[in-house]
């Protein structure tokens, strides 16, 4: 099983990037994660969809030959990123590879709410129909605090984090081997 990991912040040392981590090493005996760059997508445009640069088409076909993508998003000004808006535009149009492939969304943030606000925004936007790809719903994975969560090597140490995860990645495992 093969899972592309879309995060919506390019920090270095970004902890949603952590958190996407984290699953891709906790899991690694259960699902391939592919940690996907977004840096070196250029702003969506019209005029260039027909014939993206390579880095469009590379970061499309990932998304394609995935089974499933998981996305994991800071909150920037109450709603998702400006890179993750820019990668999902992209993935709307011409070949529109998200239709009918499963997502599963999680983020952080430093504050208490964990990036909701940004989830709620992404949910509604996967199911849309210029993407129509179905979301895992309940599991919603909201990690608060989050840089008291990581200790100083990147490793999440936060137990009831951990435990959590565990419970929400063998339902998302569970419920898409239905679109697989
Ligand atoms: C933020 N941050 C933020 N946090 C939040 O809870 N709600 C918000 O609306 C915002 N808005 C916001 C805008 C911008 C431009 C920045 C740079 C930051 C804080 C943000 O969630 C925090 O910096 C996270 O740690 C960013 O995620 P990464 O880069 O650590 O993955």
């Amino acid at each position: 099983m093969k899972v592309a990991a879309i995060v919506g912040s390019i920090r270095q040392d970004s902890y949603n990037l952590k958190l996407a981590k984290h699953i891709q090493a906790r899991y690694a005996d259960q699902f391939d994660v592919e940690i996907l760059d977004l840096t070196p997508l250029p702003m969506y445009n019209q005029d260039i969809e027909l014939d993206p640069p390579q880095e469009v088409l590379d970061f499309k076909e990932k998304v394609k030959e995935a089974d499933a993508v998981l996305w994991v998003t800071p909150e920037y000004n109450a709603s998702i990123p400006g890179v993750l808006g820019n990668a999902i535009d992209w993935l709307s149009r011409v070949d529109k590879v998200m239709i009918g492939k499963p997502s599963i969304i999680m983020g952080s943030s430093m504050g208490n709410l964990g990036s909701v606000k940004a989830q709620m925004h992404l949910r509604d936007i996967l199911f849309a129909s210029g993407l129509n790809s179905p979301v895992l719903r309940g599991n919603e994975v909201y990690v608060g605090a989050v840089h008291q969560k990581f200790d100083e090597n990147g490793n999440l140490v936060d137990e009831a984090t951990i435990a959590f995860l565990d419970g929400v990645i063998a339902n998302f495992q569970d419920w898409m081997r239905q679109y697989v």
